[in-house]
């Protein structure tokens, strides 16, 4: 990893109030201030899908770079994909703040932005300009909080940015944004999967999930999911939840939390979307991953690639090499020729397990 950024900034940034230190930090990437990861790619971690090369499977999850202002130097930073967004139809401000808590103790975060963004005609030319990106890119797709009427919105997002993106991800799992996540109900997602079904012939599109869907609720979505043409599901986004071994005081604000605690949940879900799917869709294992082994035990699940947000705000840019380059060890240690070979060794252990919510 070369520039100054991730070694000195980091430290500093976390001294700031977090919405603060997240804009310096975009800031920063876009001037070319936040280094490069020059390391080489380890070929056993390289996957083709959706036709697309992905030499690793480490992605940025959604909503770090909402207004994909900072695509190519986020690119550069090692990871193996990186999604923008969540893109809304509309500029909204989102919710008061503050409204993004940092949960030092459980290396945690809440959240409840409530997608606050620049709006698709602001993005858009944004999108398209990245069009000779070196990694596969996902937009991320919402719906305004005022005036949405689903299907026209997240059609009319999906028209105007599926020819420059790699794949879209419905995103109806935001607890930020009143209702959304009721767009997972049967019903409603087969008909928003409905009126995007052209498109999703062209351009991928993976249905991110809620982590606090129960397991028949859950199995609903991805049948429904499976049946609507999607090609690919995101296992999870941010909880409602409070485990009860949250030590920050900060837990009771409202909102979503991300970061380990997510992780377990996220495992177990992703494993039984593979067994329900039986490989016919694209799985993204997301919530809590921090680590080489977190990953491996993610693909182990049944995932194809995985996401991160909250490990990368509370490592910054070097904790992607070094996952990649445990990634690279835990495959050594367990005898995988590629990253492949271990993918869905454990689905059948865990999609047996239910929870509760
Ligand atoms: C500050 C913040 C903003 C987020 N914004 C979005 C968003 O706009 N759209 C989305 O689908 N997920 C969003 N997420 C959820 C992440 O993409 C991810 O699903 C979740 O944080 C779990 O991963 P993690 O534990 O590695 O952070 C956001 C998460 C955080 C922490």
């Amino acid at each position: 990893m070369t520039g100054f950024l991730p070694a000195l900034a980091l430290p500093v940034l976390q001294t700031l109030p977090p919405e603060f230190a997240h804009a310096i930090a975009l800031r920063a990437l876009r001037l070319g201030l936040a280094g490069r990861d020059a390391s080489p790619d380890d070929p056993r971690l390289a996957q083709t899908l959706f036709g697309r090369h992905f030499p690793n499977p480490i992605g940025l999850a959604a909503g770090f770079d909402k207004n994909a202002c900072a695509i190519r130097p986020l690119m550069a930073l090692g990871f193996g994909f990186v999604e923008v967004g969540t893109i809304t139809p509309r500029a909204q401000p989102g919710n008061p703040r503050p409204r993004l808590f940092r949960l030092a103790p459980d290396r945690a975060l809440i959240n409840r932005l409530g997608f606050p963004g620049e709006g698709l005609a602001r993005i858009l030319p944004r999108i398209a300009a990245a069009q000779a990106r070196p990694l596969p890119l996902g937009a991320n797709i919402g719906l305004n909080k005022e005036g949405a009427v689903a299907e026209r919105d997240y059609r009319a997002l999906a028209l105007a940015l599926a020819p420059h993106v790699d794949y879209l991800t419905l995103n109806v799992s935001s607890p930020n944004t009143p209702g959304l996540r009721d767009l997972q109900a049967s019903e409603r997602l087969a008909a928003i999967l409905a009126a995007l079904a052209e498109i999703g012939s062209a351009t991928p599109i993976l249905v991110k999930t809620a982590p606090d869907l129960g397991p028949a609720a859950f199995d609903a979505v991805v049948e429904t999911a499976l049946a609507g043409g999607a090609r690919g599901m995101i296992i999870a986004n941010t909880t409602i939840a409070r485990p009860a071994a949250l030590r920050s005081p900060l837990a009771r604000e409202a909102g979503g939390l991300s970061g380990p605690m997510l992780f377990d949940r996220a495992k177990m879900m992703l494993a039984r979307a593979a067994r329900l799917s039986g490989g016919r869709l694209v799985l993204i294992g997301c919530g809590g991953i921090e680590t080489g082994a977190d990953a491996l035990a993610m693909v182990r699940a049944g995932a194809h690639l995985v996401q991160l947000y909250t490990a990368f705000v509370y490592q910054g840019a070097a904790l992607i090499p070094r996952i990649r380059h445990e990634l690279g060890a835990a495959l050594s240690a367990g005898g995988f020729a590629r990253l492949e070979a271990a993918r869905g060794l454990d689905t059948a252990s865990y999609a047996e397990n239910a929870w509760n919510i």
